[in-house]
């Protein structure tokens, strides 16, 4: 068992040695239970780096850091998806080097990684309204896309120019179509149809959302999805995260009970 974990936690962070801290945690984690779908709102960047006297662009590389933990750690776990807020519609509110920056990483981050990423077995694939990135941005995750197609591990969707009110005005828009065209009646409408019209179609909703940064919001992220989601919020920053602190979301969470509406 020892050695099955500390196999486990090594292939989770590359070479890294696991901490006893770790090994303690591995143990709690009960693998016939584990989450299908995490979703994470990877914030606090611009905190971190400030507190350290950093320009906020060294907060976000940090970040990609934690990215790549989080990808490591939860595709050995055997989880399904994890879906990562990058990039929402309104960060283009945002000074206009910052989004150079965040642009820059995005497409250093698929170049670099997108081979261990592939042999990883992790499908890359990208959620929001991708046409208005630059045009670098969509040629990496096309790249990234189809090279990592075939493969069936742990799908990381990355959430880019995503916004969860425009992703519900979108499905509206599509099922108005279909509508006015005849292809569906007034009663086909129901929850299921909305699902299968939101970029997250065929995926399933998730069942844990990590927050990091101490914020106590959604901001706008799978606005829809979220419902029944179980809600993990911490007040450390996203470039703190570690191998220790994505497995006790996941611990925590298996404690929990969901219930769905029900007793
Ligand atoms: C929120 O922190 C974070 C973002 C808006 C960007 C998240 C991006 C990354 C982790 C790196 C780039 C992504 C990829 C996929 C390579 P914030 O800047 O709002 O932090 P603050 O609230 O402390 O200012």
């Amino acid at each position: 068992m020892l050695k099955n974990l500390v196999q486990f936690l090594r292939g989770a962070a590359g070479d890294k040695e696991p901490t006893l801290q770790e090994q303690e945690l591995m143990k709690q984690v009960d693998m016939n239970k584990i989450p299908v779908h995490i979703a994470i709102i990877m914030d606090g960047n611009g905190r971190w780096a400030t507190k350290r006297g950093l320009p906020r662009g060294v907060g976000h590389r940090a970040g990609v850091e934690s990215l790549r933990e989080a990808v490591n750690t939860y595709s050995r776990l055997g989880v399904n998806y994890l879906t990562v807020y990058a990039f929402s519609t309104e960060n283009w509110k945002r000074p206009q080097e910052e989004v150079n920056i965040l642009m820059d990483l995005l497409v250093e981050y698929l170049h670099k990684e997108i081979d261990e990423l592939h042999r990883k077995n992790v499908f890359v694939n990208a959620l929001g309204r991708l046409e208005d990135l630059p045009v670098k941005a969509q040629e990496a995750l096309n790249m990234a896309r189809r090279i990592t197609a075939g493969n069936n591990g742990l799908t990381l969707n990355i959430c880019l120019n995503y916004g969860g009110r425009t992703e519900i005005t979108e499905a509206f828009r599509a099922i108005s179509v279909k509508l006015l065209e005849g292809q569906i009646k007034i009663n086909d409408i129901n929850e299921n149809l909305i699902s299968e019209h939101l970029y997250t179609s065929s995926i399933p909703d998730p069942d844990l959302l990590i927050r990091p940064a101490g914020e106590l919001r959604v901001s706008n992220f799978l606005l829809w999805q979220l419902a029944y989601t179980e809600f993990w919020l911490t007040t450390m920053m996203w470039p703190d995260f570690r191998r220790q602190h994505l497995l006790k979301a996941v611990i925590d969470w298996q404690r929990r009970n969901r219930r769905f509406g029900g007793i």
